[in-house]
Protein backbone atom coordinates (compact mmCIF):
# COMPACT_ATOMS: atom_id res chain seq x y z
CA UNK A 1 0.00 0.00 0.00
CA UNK A 2 2.35 2.60 -0.71
CA UNK A 3 0.58 5.64 -0.47
CA UNK A 4 0.66 5.97 3.35
CA UNK A 5 4.25 5.86 5.18
CA UNK A 6 3.17 5.42 8.72
CA UNK A 7 2.28 2.59 10.72
CA UNK A 8 -0.55 3.04 13.22
CA UNK A 9 -1.16 -0.25 14.35
CA UNK A 10 1.75 -3.30 13.76
CA UNK A 11 1.66 -6.97 15.46
CA UNK A 12 4.08 -9.60 14.75
CA UNK A 13 4.32 -12.80 15.64
CA UNK A 14 1.77 -12.46 17.92
CA UNK A 15 -0.06 -15.94 20.02
CA UNK A 16 -2.37 -16.57 22.44
CA UNK A 17 -3.64 -19.35 24.57
CA UNK A 18 -6.31 -19.18 26.88
CA UNK A 19 -5.02 -21.16 29.75
CA UNK A 20 -7.49 -24.06 31.52
CA UNK A 21 -7.84 -26.62 33.93
CA UNK A 22 -10.43 -28.12 32.32
CA UNK A 23 -10.26 -31.89 30.47
CA UNK A 24 -9.94 -30.72 27.09
CA UNK A 25 -7.10 -28.42 27.67
CA UNK A 26 -5.62 -25.04 27.05
CA UNK A 27 -7.52 -23.11 23.51
CA UNK A 28 -4.84 -21.74 21.73
CA UNK A 29 -6.94 -18.66 19.73
CA UNK A 30 -3.86 -16.80 18.24
CA UNK A 31 -0.95 -19.25 16.28
CA UNK A 32 1.53 -16.36 14.66
CA UNK A 33 0.00 -13.23 13.46
CA UNK A 34 1.26 -10.63 11.64
CA UNK A 35 -0.64 -7.41 10.80
CA UNK A 36 0.57 -4.05 9.59
CA UNK A 37 -2.57 -1.09 9.30
CA UNK A 38 -1.02 2.14 7.69
CA UNK A 39 -2.41 5.34 8.96
CA UNK A 40 -6.06 5.86 7.40
CA UNK A 41 -6.50 2.47 5.70
CA UNK A 42 -9.55 0.66 6.51
CA UNK A 43 -9.04 -3.28 7.27
CA UNK A 44 -11.36 -5.96 7.59
CA UNK A 45 -11.07 -9.41 9.49
CA UNK A 46 -13.43 -11.63 8.32
CA UNK A 47 -13.43 -15.82 9.83
CA UNK A 48 -15.72 -18.06 11.17
CA UNK A 49 -17.13 -18.26 15.24
CA UNK A 50 -13.95 -19.03 17.33
CA UNK A 51 -11.61 -18.27 14.49
CA UNK A 52 -9.85 -16.03 17.22
CA UNK A 53 -11.38 -12.29 15.74
CA UNK A 54 -12.20 -11.08 19.15
CA UNK A 55 -9.12 -12.16 20.95
CA UNK A 56 -6.94 -10.95 18.19
CA UNK A 57 -8.84 -7.50 18.74
CA UNK A 58 -7.98 -6.94 22.47
CA UNK A 59 -4.78 -7.93 21.88
CA UNK A 60 -4.26 -5.20 19.50
CA UNK A 61 -5.60 -2.96 21.63
CA UNK A 62 -3.73 -3.36 24.85
CA UNK A 63 -6.92 -4.73 26.28
CA UNK A 64 -5.48 -8.06 27.12
CA UNK A 65 -1.59 -9.45 26.76
CA UNK A 66 -0.96 -11.96 24.45
CA UNK A 67 0.94 -14.69 25.50
CA UNK A 68 3.89 -13.88 22.86
CA UNK A 69 4.24 -11.14 20.57
CA UNK A 70 4.68 -7.56 19.56
CA UNK A 71 2.25 -4.79 19.55
CA UNK A 72 2.68 -1.39 18.49
CA UNK A 73 0.21 1.80 18.28
CA UNK A 74 1.22 4.82 17.23
CA UNK A 75 4.78 3.40 16.61
CA UNK A 76 4.93 3.25 20.51
CA UNK A 77 5.50 -0.61 21.48
CA UNK A 78 2.66 -1.97 24.09
CA UNK A 79 4.59 -4.88 25.68
CA UNK A 80 6.86 -2.74 27.97
CA UNK A 81 4.36 0.17 29.15
CA UNK A 82 3.22 -0.04 32.72
CA UNK A 83 -0.74 0.47 33.51
CA UNK A 84 -0.58 4.22 33.27
CA UNK A 85 1.30 4.80 30.24
CA UNK A 86 -0.75 1.98 28.39
CA UNK A 87 -4.32 3.88 29.52
CA UNK A 88 -3.19 7.23 28.02
CA UNK A 89 -2.09 5.92 25.00
CA UNK A 90 -4.62 4.13 24.49
CA UNK A 91 -6.56 6.94 25.26
CA UNK A 92 -4.44 9.44 22.67
CA UNK A 93 -4.83 7.01 19.77
CA UNK A 94 -7.66 4.57 19.63
CA UNK A 95 -11.38 4.11 20.40
CA UNK A 96 -13.27 0.70 20.72
CA UNK A 97 -16.56 -0.92 19.59
CA UNK A 98 -17.53 -4.23 21.12
CA UNK A 99 -19.54 -6.80 20.00
CA UNK A 100 -21.66 -6.00 23.15
CA UNK A 101 -21.82 -2.44 23.91
CA UNK A 102 -20.55 -2.13 27.29
CA UNK A 103 -22.08 1.23 28.24
CA UNK A 104 -21.67 2.60 32.20
CA UNK A 105 -24.73 1.54 33.40
CA UNK A 106 -25.19 4.62 36.15
CA UNK A 107 -24.90 7.16 33.75
CA UNK A 108 -27.45 8.44 30.75
CA UNK A 109 -26.96 8.36 27.06
CA UNK A 110 -25.28 11.68 26.83
CA UNK A 111 -23.19 11.31 29.48
CA UNK A 112 -22.04 7.67 28.27
CA UNK A 113 -20.76 9.53 24.70
CA UNK A 114 -19.64 13.18 27.16
CA UNK A 115 -17.30 10.66 29.33
CA UNK A 116 -14.31 10.20 26.94
CA UNK A 117 -13.94 13.92 26.75
CA UNK A 118 -14.31 14.51 30.36
CA UNK A 119 -11.25 12.34 31.01
CA UNK A 120 -9.42 14.20 28.61
CA UNK A 121 -10.25 17.34 30.94
CA UNK A 122 -13.12 19.17 28.52
CA UNK A 123 -15.38 20.87 30.55
CA UNK A 124 -19.12 19.23 31.22
CA UNK A 125 -21.24 22.02 29.17
CA UNK A 126 -18.83 21.39 25.82
CA UNK A 127 -18.41 18.08 26.55
CA UNK A 128 -21.99 17.32 26.60
CA UNK A 129 -22.57 19.76 23.79
CA UNK A 130 -20.06 17.58 21.48
CA UNK A 131 -21.69 14.01 22.67
CA UNK A 132 -25.50 15.57 21.67
CA UNK A 133 -24.26 16.36 18.01
CA UNK A 134 -23.09 12.79 17.64
CA UNK A 135 -25.94 11.08 18.67
CA UNK A 136 -28.06 13.48 16.44
CA UNK A 137 -25.81 12.04 13.41
CA UNK A 138 -26.70 8.45 14.87
CA UNK A 139 -30.43 9.24 14.78
CA UNK A 140 -30.14 9.08 19.05
CA UNK A 141 -31.53 12.62 19.84
CA UNK A 142 -34.26 12.40 21.42
CA UNK A 143 -33.12 9.45 23.22
CA UNK A 144 -30.16 10.96 24.56
CA UNK A 145 -31.30 11.66 28.53
CA UNK A 146 -32.37 7.61 28.27
CA UNK A 147 -30.35 5.07 30.89
CA UNK A 148 -28.52 1.93 29.23
CA UNK A 149 -31.01 -0.32 30.36
CA UNK A 150 -34.05 1.77 28.73
CA UNK A 151 -32.42 1.40 25.14
CA UNK A 152 -32.61 -1.18 23.13
CA UNK A 153 -29.79 -3.00 21.76
CA UNK A 154 -29.86 -1.25 18.81
CA UNK A 155 -29.87 2.14 20.17
CA UNK A 156 -27.15 1.35 22.87
CA UNK A 157 -24.73 0.13 19.75
CA UNK A 158 -24.92 3.30 18.64
CA UNK A 159 -24.70 4.93 21.48
CA UNK A 160 -21.25 2.90 21.86
CA UNK A 161 -20.63 4.20 18.53
CA UNK A 162 -20.63 7.87 19.39
CA UNK A 163 -18.81 7.33 22.23
CA UNK A 164 -15.83 5.68 20.59
CA UNK A 165 -15.85 8.92 18.08
CA UNK A 166 -16.55 11.66 20.43
CA UNK A 167 -12.12 11.59 21.13
CA UNK A 168 -11.64 11.65 17.28
CA UNK A 169 -9.04 8.82 17.46
CA UNK A 170 -6.54 7.72 15.09
CA UNK A 171 -8.02 3.88 14.90
CA UNK A 172 -11.07 2.63 15.63
CA UNK A 173 -11.14 -1.15 16.50
CA UNK A 174 -14.51 -2.44 16.09
CA UNK A 175 -16.03 -5.90 16.53
CA UNK A 176 -19.35 -6.70 14.95
CA UNK A 177 -20.23 -2.81 15.12
CA UNK A 178 -23.17 -3.27 12.75
CA UNK A 179 -24.14 -7.17 14.06
CA UNK A 180 -27.04 -5.46 16.98
CA UNK A 181 -28.33 -3.15 14.05
CA UNK A 182 -31.18 -2.98 11.41
CA UNK A 183 -30.10 -2.61 8.26
CA UNK A 184 -31.45 1.27 7.94
CA UNK A 185 -29.19 2.21 11.25
CA UNK A 186 -26.34 0.01 9.77
CA UNK A 187 -25.97 2.28 6.80
CA UNK A 188 -25.99 5.26 8.57
CA UNK A 189 -23.39 3.95 10.95
CA UNK A 190 -21.41 2.94 8.02
CA UNK A 191 -21.63 6.15 6.42
CA UNK A 192 -20.85 8.14 9.45
CA UNK A 193 -17.38 5.32 9.45
CA UNK A 194 -16.52 6.65 5.56
CA UNK A 195 -17.30 10.02 6.44
CA UNK A 196 -14.48 9.73 8.98
CA UNK A 197 -12.22 7.32 7.07
CA UNK A 198 -12.17 9.94 3.86
CA UNK A 199 -12.13 13.07 5.43
CA UNK A 200 -10.73 12.78 8.83
CA UNK A 201 -8.23 10.50 7.85
CA UNK A 202 -9.20 7.85 11.13
CA UNK A 203 -7.95 4.15 10.67
CA UNK A 204 -9.97 1.18 11.14
CA UNK A 205 -9.37 -2.60 11.59
CA UNK A 206 -12.77 -4.14 11.80
CA UNK A 207 -14.45 -7.44 12.62
CA UNK A 208 -17.33 -8.15 10.22
CA UNK A 209 -19.87 -10.73 8.74
CA UNK A 210 -21.60 -7.80 6.48
CA UNK A 211 -20.83 -7.17 3.33
CA UNK A 212 -21.45 -3.43 2.81
CA UNK A 213 -19.16 -3.15 6.31
CA UNK A 214 -15.88 -4.84 4.60
CA UNK A 215 -16.42 -3.53 1.19
CA UNK A 216 -15.88 0.01 2.71
CA UNK A 217 -12.76 -1.59 3.86
CA UNK A 218 -9.38 -1.15 1.51
CA UNK A 219 -8.73 -5.16 2.52
CA UNK A 220 -9.93 -7.79 4.43
CA UNK A 221 -8.06 -10.24 6.14
CA UNK A 222 -9.56 -14.18 6.64
CA UNK A 223 -8.58 -15.38 9.39
CA UNK A 224 -9.40 -19.27 10.33
CA UNK A 225 -7.93 -21.26 13.50
CA UNK A 226 -5.87 -18.22 14.86
CA UNK A 227 -3.89 -17.60 11.28
CA UNK A 228 -4.80 -15.42 8.42
CA UNK A 229 -5.33 -17.77 5.81
CA UNK A 230 -5.36 -15.24 3.00
CA UNK A 231 -5.71 -11.51 2.11
CA UNK A 232 -8.38 -9.97 -0.32
CA UNK A 233 -7.94 -6.51 -1.93
CA UNK A 234 -10.83 -4.23 -2.78
CA UNK A 235 -14.20 -5.37 -4.53
CA UNK A 236 -14.14 -8.79 -3.55
CA UNK A 237 -17.25 -10.65 -2.62
CA UNK A 238 -16.87 -11.58 0.59
CA UNK A 239 -19.32 -14.33 0.05
CA UNK A 240 -16.72 -16.24 -2.60
CA UNK A 241 -14.44 -17.04 0.19
CA UNK A 242 -13.00 -19.73 0.71
CA UNK A 243 -10.49 -21.76 3.32
CA UNK A 244 -8.43 -22.98 0.29
CA UNK A 245 -7.09 -19.48 -0.70
CA UNK A 246 -3.81 -19.14 0.99
CA UNK A 247 -1.91 -16.49 -1.42
CA UNK A 248 -3.29 -13.32 -2.30
CA UNK A 249 -2.03 -10.90 -5.39
CA UNK A 250 -3.43 -7.51 -5.37
CA UNK A 251 -3.71 -5.31 -7.93
CA UNK A 252 -0.63 -3.53 -6.87
CA UNK A 253 1.39 -6.55 -7.67
CA UNK A 254 1.96 -7.10 -3.84
CA UNK A 255 1.88 -10.53 -2.64
CA UNK A 256 0.92 -11.64 0.73
CA UNK A 257 2.06 -14.68 2.29
CA UNK A 258 0.67 -16.47 5.37
CA UNK A 259 3.66 -16.39 7.79
CA UNK A 260 3.74 -20.50 7.88
CA UNK A 261 4.04 -20.52 4.25
CA UNK A 262 6.33 -18.09 4.21
CA UNK A 263 8.57 -20.37 6.84
CA UNK A 264 7.89 -23.28 5.21
CA UNK A 265 9.76 -21.95 1.55
CA UNK A 266 12.90 -21.25 4.26
CA UNK A 267 12.05 -17.45 5.33
CA UNK A 268 11.91 -14.21 3.42
CA UNK A 269 14.68 -13.35 0.94
CA UNK A 270 14.99 -12.93 -2.98
CA UNK A 271 13.34 -14.87 -5.57
CA UNK A 272 13.48 -15.56 -9.03
CA UNK A 273 11.23 -16.20 -11.65
CA UNK A 274 12.26 -18.77 -14.18
CA UNK A 275 9.49 -18.52 -16.27
CA UNK A 276 6.33 -16.31 -16.67
CA UNK A 277 3.18 -18.48 -17.46
CA UNK A 278 -0.60 -17.10 -17.00
CA UNK A 279 -2.16 -18.36 -13.67
CA UNK A 280 0.65 -19.93 -12.24
CA UNK A 281 4.31 -18.22 -10.44
CA UNK A 282 7.13 -20.63 -9.73
CA UNK A 283 9.69 -19.15 -7.11
CA UNK A 284 13.01 -19.93 -7.18
CA UNK A 285 15.54 -18.39 -4.18
CA UNK A 286 17.68 -16.73 -6.04
CA UNK A 287 20.93 -17.63 -3.53
CA UNK A 288 21.37 -18.98 0.30
CA UNK A 289 22.09 -14.79 1.01
CA UNK A 290 19.20 -13.88 3.15
CA UNK A 291 17.87 -10.99 3.23
CA UNK A 292 19.19 -8.73 5.92
CA UNK A 293 16.47 -6.71 7.43
CA UNK A 294 17.55 -3.62 9.52
CA UNK A 295 21.15 -5.18 9.87
CA UNK A 296 20.06 -7.99 11.70
CA UNK A 297 21.80 -11.18 12.01
CA UNK A 298 20.43 -14.38 10.03
CA UNK A 299 17.12 -16.00 11.29
CA UNK A 300 16.57 -19.89 12.41
CA UNK A 301 13.32 -21.74 13.64
CA UNK A 302 12.76 -21.22 17.01
CA UNK A 303 13.68 -23.96 19.45
CA UNK A 304 10.74 -23.56 21.44
CA UNK A 305 6.67 -22.87 21.22
CA UNK A 306 6.12 -19.40 21.42
CA UNK A 307 2.33 -20.49 22.52
CA UNK A 308 2.74 -24.02 24.14
CA UNK A 309 6.56 -23.94 25.43
CA UNK A 310 6.74 -27.22 22.92
CA UNK A 311 10.72 -27.78 22.91
CA UNK A 312 11.18 -28.50 19.24
CA UNK A 313 14.97 -29.78 19.93
CA UNK A 314 16.90 -31.09 16.43
CA UNK A 315 13.70 -31.12 14.51
CA UNK A 316 12.95 -29.06 11.59
CA UNK A 317 9.18 -29.34 12.07
CA UNK A 318 7.64 -26.24 10.68
CA UNK A 319 4.21 -26.43 13.14
CA UNK A 320 4.28 -27.39 16.19
CA UNK A 321 3.00 -31.21 16.99
CA UNK A 322 1.46 -30.39 20.33
CA UNK A 323 -0.63 -27.09 19.09
CA UNK A 324 -0.54 -26.59 15.42
CA UNK A 325 0.85 -23.26 15.92
CA UNK A 326 2.94 -22.25 13.16
CA UNK A 327 6.74 -21.99 14.00
CA UNK A 328 8.34 -18.67 14.00
CA UNK A 329 11.52 -17.63 12.89
CA UNK A 330 13.81 -15.57 15.51
CA UNK A 331 17.45 -14.09 14.93
CA UNK A 332 20.13 -16.59 15.02
N1 LIG B 1 -11.78 -16.27 28.19
C1 LIG B 1 -11.60 -17.39 27.48
N2 LIG B 1 -11.17 -18.53 28.08
C2 LIG B 1 -10.94 -19.66 27.37
N3 LIG B 1 -11.10 -19.75 26.04
C3 LIG B 1 -11.54 -18.65 25.37
C4 LIG B 1 -11.81 -17.41 26.06
N4 LIG B 1 -12.22 -16.49 25.16
C5 LIG B 1 -12.20 -17.12 23.96
N5 LIG B 1 -11.80 -18.41 24.08
C6 LIG B 1 -11.63 -19.40 22.99
O1 LIG B 1 -10.67 -18.89 22.07
C7 LIG B 1 -11.07 -19.11 20.73
C8 LIG B 1 -11.20 -17.79 19.99
O2 LIG B 1 -12.24 -17.03 20.59
P1 LIG B 1 -12.69 -15.60 20.07
O3 LIG B 1 -13.68 -15.05 21.01
O4 LIG B 1 -11.48 -14.77 19.83
O5 LIG B 1 -13.37 -16.00 18.67
P2 LIG B 1 -14.20 -15.09 17.63
O6 LIG B 1 -13.56 -15.29 16.30
O7 LIG B 1 -14.31 -13.69 18.14
O8 LIG B 1 -15.64 -15.80 17.61
P3 LIG B 1 -17.12 -15.13 17.40
O9 LIG B 1 -17.27 -14.89 15.93
O10 LIG B 1 -18.02 -16.21 17.87
O11 LIG B 1 -17.19 -13.88 18.22
C9 LIG B 1 -12.37 -19.91 20.82
O12 LIG B 1 -12.04 -21.27 20.70
C10 LIG B 1 -12.89 -19.59 22.20
O13 LIG B 1 -13.64 -20.69 22.70
MG1 LIG C 1 -15.89 -12.51 18.78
Amino acid sequence: MGTHDNEILKAESLYHVYESNAEDGNVVALRGIHVTVYDGEAVAVIGPSGSGKSTLLKSLGGLMKPSAGKVSLAGKGLTRMTGHELVEHRQNTVSFIFQDSNLLPHLNALDNVAQPLRHQGVLPGEARAKAQILLDRLGMGDRARGMPEELSGGEQQRVAIARALITKPKLILADEPTGALDPITSREVLDLFKTLHKQEDVAFFLVTHNREVAAFCERSLELRDGRFVAQHGTDVDIGDLSGSRELIIDDTGTVTLPPDILTQIGGPGRFEIPDIVRDSINLERVSEERIDIDGKSEMKLAATCPACKYEYGDSVEQRCPECGSSRPMVQA
